[in-house]
């Protein structure tokens, strides 16, 4: 598919519109890694058609289990076909345990096990640092227009969070929290972004390894590996549920 005009290039992909069709876009995945607000820069090959891969499947995943997402198709190892979704300028985070800026801020140890997922929203501001807000500053400053959305978005998180537990699990990987974007299209809330270890804590649910853009964050190495290794099984997981529907 030809890219067309680009639209926006962003830390992680790049989105082109696409002729034919102005409901419709095309997000190419680039090999950058960004951390700390993009503060530290790195990359390594073939880490875009990585991160493509896995949100495609995840994409896929939730559509069968009745999420509605910006997937289309993929159209190559580097882009994926979307709808264009006037998004919503937040960052949904849900978590199945605290770790990251949660568990520093809060003065707890990282990993403890929570309960109950826990939902936290950031405004996407990079010129702020992605604040943490509340729901009450959501509504006051206007950032999603029909106040009846907040609840469906909350809603839509926690079962995204259920479904991608369960799949997790069956390939042997723990999902500790992830952060969601959700765009409107036709007045109806879509799953867009991406979902890979970029924007994903994932864990080897057995030995705790850590897989994810913490590798990159922390220096710990072993990053391109360490996303092969969730590619991998995923994919496995992925094929072994469809081999028993056939
Ligand atoms: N379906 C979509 N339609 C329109 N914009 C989208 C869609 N999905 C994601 N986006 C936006 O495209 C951009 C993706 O590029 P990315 O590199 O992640 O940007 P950023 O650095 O702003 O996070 C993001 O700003 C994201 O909100
Ligand atoms: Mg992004």
């Amino acid at each position: 598919m030809k890219e067309e005009k680009l639209l926006y290039e962003g830390k992680g992909k790049k989105i082109f519109q696409i002729s034919h069709s102005k409901d419709q876009v095309l997000l190419f995945f680039k090999d950058d890694l960004t951390a700390y607000q993009a503060k530290k820069k790195g990359a390594f090959e073939n880490k875009g058609e990585i991160c493509r891969k896995i949100s495609s499947l995840i994409f896929k995943y939730l559509e069968k289990n009745g999420i509605e997402t910006h997937w289309i198709e993929d159209v190559s190892s580097r882009q994926m076909r979307c709808f264009k979704t006037e998004m919503i300028p937040l960052e949904v985070v849900i978590r199945n345990r605290l770790a990251g800026s949660t568990a520093k801020r809060l003065g707890l140890k990282e990993g403890q096990r929570i309960e109950e997922a826990l939902l936290e929203f950031y405004y996407k501001r990079d010129d702020l640092d992605d604040p943490f807000v509340s729901e009450e500053q959501i509504k006051q400053l206007g950032l999603i227009k029909n106040k009846s959305l907040i609840k469906d978005i909350k809603e839509k998180s926690f079962l995204i969070n259920k479904h991608l537990q369960v799949f997790f699990k069956r390939a042997n990987l723990e999902l500790v929290d992830f952060k969601m974007e959700f765009g409107l299209f036709k007045n109806k809330i879509l799953l867009a972004d991406e979902m890979s270890p970029d924007s994903c804590r994932i864990w080897e649910e057995k030995t705790g390894e850590r897989l994810d853009k913490d590798r990159f964050r922390r220096n710990w190495g072993q990053v391109k590996e360490s996303y092969q290794k969730i590619e991998c099984l995923l994919f496995k997981t992925w094929k072994e549920l469809s081999d028993f529907k056939k």
